[in-house]
């Protein structure tokens, strides 16, 4: 039986190898740098504490702070921005975070079994949010892995905003599998995240297209489990209505470790999917009153 390697991560930074100290130091320079842009990559060294709690608890930070962010900008709140941007930039910014959260990655890969596909080769395989070139470097016989980031940290990553990033241009340049592993939740914007659902369709093998080989059109999805589990405005049943509505007609898989959630799923491969599809901001029954988080995704009609 062929399988997808899918990787399985502990959110818990073991930084052993790395002890550089930096001493932060917030200057006027670093604010006016820090507000051009948060999630910038100004070179400033990364800090790594050297407690994997600190660092966990750092990590959380910045994603409430990147969560914040994506507020101000919509409602223009310059200010908070500036305050917010420097606070991330302090921290080292989006190139701290990253190398904090590669540093976390535990290497261990789980399988999903994936037997209808097993005379697919080359699998091609797009990875949104690599934070190594080699999350894949183990299946190079089978899979093609083609890994994109908004600030890679390896030269063989290519830089690029998946959410800005055109669509294959040729059938043959299409991708049986789009991954989305911890991506949608370290976006800030809830409309945002939709779009992430939404745009790795142009990514895959619509059924109109007589392709040389079967074209499996599959969305690999993995979010910190209390997005689904604990949040007001998102649970497990209605992640799936929503992909289904999206066109993800099928959960091939699911499965839920102790911190995270991942998802395998099936499109349709019809073009038109989803169209005029809206989902909106709305407290989930069962779920309203406190110690619930905010992890929410808005689909805007198309
Ligand atoms: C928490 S890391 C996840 C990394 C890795 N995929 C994993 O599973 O551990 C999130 C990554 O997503 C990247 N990212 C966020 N939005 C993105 C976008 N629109 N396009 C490409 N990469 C994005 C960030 O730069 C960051 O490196």
């Amino acid at each position: 039986m062929t399988t997808i390697p899918t990787k399985r991560k502990s959110t818990k930074p073991s930084h052993h190898r790395h002890r550089r100290k930096l001493i932060p130091v917030t200057t006027q320079a670093t604010r006016k740098k820090a507000a051009a842009s948060a999630t910038s990559t100004v070179p400033i060294p990364a800090r790594f504490k050297k407690s994997s709690q600190e660092t966990a608890r750092l990590i959380r930070r910045f994603h409430v702070l990147n969560k914040e962010l994506a507020k101000c900008r919509a409602a223009g709140d310059t200010a908070r921005e500036t305050d917010i941007c420097a606070e991330m930039q302090e921290m080292g910014g989006l190139d701290w975070y990253q190398k904090a959260s590669t540093l976390g990655q535990n290497p261990s890969l789980t399988e999903i079994p994936l037997s209808r596909h097993q005379d697919i080769l080359p699998f091609r395989l797009l990875d949104v949010g690599a934070l190594l070139p080699t999350n894949y470097a183990a299946y190079s016989s089978w899979i093609r892995a083609t890994p994109i980031d908004l600030n890679p940290q390896h030269p063989e990553i290519r830089k690029q905003d998946f959410l800005k990033m055109a669509p294959p241009a040729g059938d043959g340049e299409r991708f049986d599998v789009v991954c989305l592993s911890l991506v949608v939740n370290f976006v800030g914007d809830p409309v945002d995240r939709g779009e992430m659902l939404r745009h790795p369709r142009s990514f895959l093998h619509p059924s109109t297209v007589i392709t040389p080989r079967p074209s499996p059109r599959l969305l690999y999805l993995v979010l910190p489990l209390p997005c689904v589990t604990n949040s007001r405005y998102m649970s497990h049943e209605h992640l799936l209505a929503m992909m289904r509505s999206l066109g993800y007609v099928r959960c091939i898989r699911h499965h839920h470790s102790t911190k995270l959630a991942y998802y395998l799923f099936e499109w349709s491969g019809a073009a038109g999917s989803g169209r005029g599809i809206e989902w909106r901001k709305k407290v989930l029954e069962g779920r309203e009153g406190g110690g619930r988080n905010n992890f929410c995704v808005v689909v805007k009609s198309d």
